[in-house]
């Protein structure tokens, strides 16, 4: 066959550009209705793909939204993509219309990793038999090891105790939480699936974070997404492994871990962990092709728990101790609740958190001021919905900016400030808005939140009541303002933790 040259290369392309166009015109047939939600003009083809500041996605995005209202479209490639702000819009749909918008859309990016039918992980299945079996099971899960003997509290008291411990070797001296506090939270989650927690020098420990942390970043900004709305170019070879290398590499240290665990798994035995409460259910399932428990997605769940579970919560805390050096005012209140409620000998417990107004105040404020999820993980819609007097098509994304809830001017009085008030009535008791949604709402909402709210709490309270923290002397004042990628984390600092 003759290789295509002159003429017959301008004809397919020719070809090619006019099918292009047909394809868009397609997806975009949508838009054309007066009742969907107006946005900025998408170029043939590409969309809105080159507007999207994806250096500063939340600013980019409240410009858009001052531009075009609480629900503005989006075309990125040829997938249509609806923005949803503001606490009304963001429950109106996650809430009201959970069944209908539970969906996910399809990410082509993690097909290499096995997602298939029946092994979807959680947070990116689709929503039908395979996510319901396993959101069941991780819920269920949670719930069994949050109670009893081995409790999940216990785990967290612990493992508190083992990092107030390393602080102490600090001596005072300066030093940057992050890697600490990330250890600290690993080994909940690594409690929660393996039983087991390793120490802070463990090379596998460490070398579990480098990866999750280039997991991260292969996963976030322009290149994914591209990726996913143009998935042909999965297809070239090797791009895939070099494009992804940590997530896989990631993936296999979990393997090596859950290969280890099955050698001293003993069915007879009651569960030690979520990993052996998973084997249980493969075994169960054994000749059932339907079902989602299999090896493959005990890997997928796995790594999505780990995941979701590990950084969310440890950035969240840095955060808090950056907040604490920032305004010592509040630390000192905080404090001072600490040694009137559970005072300097016994370990703070989850009961305690009842009787601590302020605390609870200041550990909500922490979450709603560092807004670290400001656009969730994206939706689909899988019918024809009408959301304040818009249509929104059945197969359209929707991205729900968190954000906008959180920062809402009409709820917070005064959404950009750490102000831990905005969680308290006159009489000092905690109140809890509702346009608090950090971990979203309706059937999607973060199934960890039970387990994020213990370690937030019983972190949080047992380093102020052992350590005072502050501003290293001679360091400048710390910036407030966050660093937007996967996640949104507080720009470096130090800080100096002193024994009180
Ligand atoms: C401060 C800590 C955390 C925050 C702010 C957070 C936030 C979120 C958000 C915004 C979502 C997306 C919800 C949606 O799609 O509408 C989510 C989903 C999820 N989170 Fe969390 N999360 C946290 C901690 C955790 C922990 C500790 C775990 C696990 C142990 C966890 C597991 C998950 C899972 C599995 C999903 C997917 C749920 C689904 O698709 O059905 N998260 N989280």
């Amino acid at each position: 066959m003759g290789l295509l040259t002159g003429d017959g290369l301008w004809t397919a392309g020719i070809f090619m550009a006019i099918f292009l166009l047909l394809v868009d015109l397609m997806h975009r047939r949508q838009r054309w209705t007066a009742r969907y939600p107006p946005g900025p003009v998408p170029l043939p083809v590409l969309g809105n793909l080159l507007q999207i500041n994806f250096q500063n996605m939340p600013a980019g995005f409240q410009k858009l939204r001052c531009r075009f209202g609480d629900l503005f479209s989006l075309q990125l490639a040829f997938e249509p993509v609806v923005v949803l702000n503001g606490p009304a819009a963001l429950r109106e749909v996650l809430v009201n219309y959970n069944e209908d918008t539970a969906d996910r859309p399809p990410m082509h990016t993690v097909e290499h990793l096995g997602f298939g039918p029946h092994s979807q992980g959680v947070i990116l299945a689709h929503y039908g038999p395979a996510w319901r079996e396993q959101r069941r099971f991780s819920v269920s899960t949670l719930r069994h090891f949050g109670l009893g003997k081995t409790s999940l509290e216990q785990w967290v008291t612990e493992e508190a105790g083992c990092l107030c411990a390393v602080l102490t070797d600090y001596a005072g001296h300066p030093f940057s939480p992050n890697t600490l506090l990330d250890k600290a939270v690993c080994n909940v989650i690594a409690s929660l699936l393996y039983a087991r927690r390793f120490e802070y020098d463990d090379p596998r420990l460490i070398r579990l974070l480098d990866l999750l942390k280039d997991t991260l970043e292969e996963e976030s900004g322009f290149l994914p997404m591209f990726l996913n709305v143009f998935p042909m170019f999965l297809r070239i070879p090797g791009l895939v492994d070099k494009v992804f290398s940590g997530k896989k590499a990631f993936m296999v240290t979990l393997d090596e871990l859950v290969t280890e665990h099955k050698m001293t798994w003993d069915p007879d035995q009651p569960p030690r962990d979520l990993t052996d409460a998973f084997l249980a259910e493969v075994e169960k399932a054994k000749g059932n092709p339907e079902s989602s428990f299999n090896d493959v997605n005990l890997r997928l769940v796995v790594s999505d728990l780990f995941t979701a579970g590990m950084v969310t919560t440890s950035t969240t805390l840095s955060w808090a101790l950056l907040l604490m050096i920032l305004h010592p005012d509040v630390q000192r209140c905080v404090q001072q609740e600490i040694d009137e409620v559970i005072g300097q000998v016994r370990h703070p417990e989850m009961a305690d958190q009842a009787r601590m107004p302020f605390t609870n105040a200041v550990i909500h404020e922490v979450q709603r001021f560092s807004d670290i999820v400001p656009f969730g993980v994206p939706h689909k819609t899988s019918r024809d919905i009408e959301v304040q007097g818009f249509l929104i098509p059945k197969g359209t994304i929707l991205i729900t900016n968190l954000s906008s809830a959180l920062k809402d001017e009409s709820t917070w009085e005064k959404p950009l400030q750490f102000h831990p008030e905005h969680f308290l009535d006159a009489q000092g008791r905690f109140v809890k808005p509702e346009a608090f949604m950090p971990f979203s709402a309706g059937r999607r909402a973060c199934l960890g939140e039970p387990l994020a709210r213990m370690e937030l709490f019983l972190f949080f309270t047992c380093l102020l009541q052992r350590f005072s923290f502050s501003v290293p002397a001679g360091h400048p004042r710390p910036s407030d303002h966050g660093v937007f990628g996967a996640l949104t984390t507080p720009s470096p600092y130090q800080l100096c933790a002193v024994p009180r």
